[in-house]
């Protein structure tokens, strides 16, 4: 068993809500199951949050502002990793490696690259501890799309089961990884998760999301609205394919709305427009799919929650819970199996997802 070798991995995430830093503490047994020692979660302040928001559009002096958005996102890294180790009485020396995905603030596949704000190497001198940063870039080398990259954790976590399994993430952004009994594992991003839903809320009732659903669950679907928000070009696009606040933003909500609907209506169909994609791209790419899994912030959303239910039926639909992973923390551990991946130098990704020419290793190390 031990060696005395530092045997935990650290993943730490920030997803495409801007919400927070999600960090989860694992350790890979030599003939055992992935077990999750420890989480925390950490919040953006308002601040952090807002100009980590800007810098997902062209703004004035965007350079100044990612140097300085970097430094402050790796020491929130870093705080998150101390409340972390804290918690699960486990020292830093005992860590392999952090897995630092950083903050997205431009993902451009078809420009070949994709941003992400932290400065991993200010996260390397607090922490004390290897950190393995830019897992997307290396994927964009090879012709891919660099995302979406938690297909392969998925398939490692939750595949070669004999079941015929769905597993969709609902952070801002959705993607779905398809796992069937037996063949190749595929997956792309179905569109918008939460993320439309959270600006929507905030826009009308000042909140950061809207709480189980209340507010969707409260309005009536806008069948024309629907209908035309179905109709982008996305939605039909055949994977590979992945998707950020680029594309789909408030512009792009703005311009679908006529300006005379109700607030919650809108709500609700927005809530429709996430639940019929994800739907939608089941039906096309996964036929025969006994059982989706369902992780993400989105879990929380009873009402989403009730709608992919109701629009799936007659498969059944769970959380990540239900196969032995809490649904808030399976981007973060994905983030400390990839660190992983790293260390044993295996591929990352999965080039039938990402649409590279192979099989590649993620990330850069900046040693402790
Ligand atoms: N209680 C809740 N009710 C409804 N939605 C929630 C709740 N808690 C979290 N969420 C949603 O989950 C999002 C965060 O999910 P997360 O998986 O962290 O996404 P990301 O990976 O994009 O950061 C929030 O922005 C919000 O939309
Ligand atoms: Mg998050």
């Amino acid at each position: 068993m031990s060696t005395g070798a530092p045997r935990f991995y650290a993943g730490l995430m920030s997803g495409t809500s801007v919400d927070g830093v999600d960090a989860a503490l694992c350790e890979w047994p030599d003939h055992g199951r992935l077990s999750l020692i420890g989480t925390h979660y950490q919040p953006f302040s308002d601040g952090l949050r807002e100009r980590l928001l800007t810098l997902c559009a062209p703004s004035h002096n965007e350079l100044e502002v990612a140097g300085a958005c970097g430094r402050e996102i790796a020491s929130e890294y870093a705080n998150a990793t101390a409340a972390l180790l804290t918690a699960a009485r486990v020292g830093p020396d005992a860590v392999r490696a952090i897995g630092c995905h950083g903050q997205t603030v431009r993902h451009r596949p078809e420009a070949g690259f994709s941003i992400q704000v932290v400065n991993p190497a200010l996260l390397a001198e607090l922490a004390g501890i290897d950190v393995i940063a830019d897992f997307r870039n290396r994927d964009l080398a090879a012709g891919g799309q660099g995302a979406p990259l938690v297909p392969a954790f998925h398939a490692a976590a939750f595949g070669r089961t004999g079941k015929h399994r769905v597993v969709v993430n609902i952070g801002g952004f959705a993607n779905i990884t398809d796992l069937p009994s037996a063949g190749v594992v595929r997956g792309f991003d179905t569109g918008p998760g939460n993320a439309l839903l959270d600006l929507w809320i905030h826009r009308h009732r000042g909140a950061r999301y809207d709480d189980k659903g209340a507010l969707a669950a409260s309005g009536t679907l806008l069948p024309r609205l629907l209908e035309r928000l179905l109709a982008d070009p996305y939605f039909s696009l055949a994977p590979p394919k992945s998707t950020g606040r680029e594309y789909f933003n408030g512009g792009w909500l703005d311009r679908h709305l006529l300006g005379e609907e109700a607030p919650a209506d809108v709500q609700t169909t927005l809530a429709a427009l996430t639940t019929e994609t994800i739907a939608r791209s089941i039906d096309t790419y996964c036929p025969g799919a006994q059982e989706i899994l369902v992780c993400g912030g989105g879990v929380r959303n009873d009402d989403l929650m009730q709608r992919l239910c109701a629009r799936l039926a007659p498969v059944g639909v769970d959380s990540t819970a239900a196969c032995g992973i809490d649904p808030d923390w399976v981007e973060a551990v994905a983030f400390a199996w990839l660190a992983r991946q790293w260390v044993l130098r295996l591929p990352g990704n999965v080039a039938e997802v990402t649409g590279a020419k192979g099989p590649r290793v993620l990330g850069a190390c900046y040693p402790a």
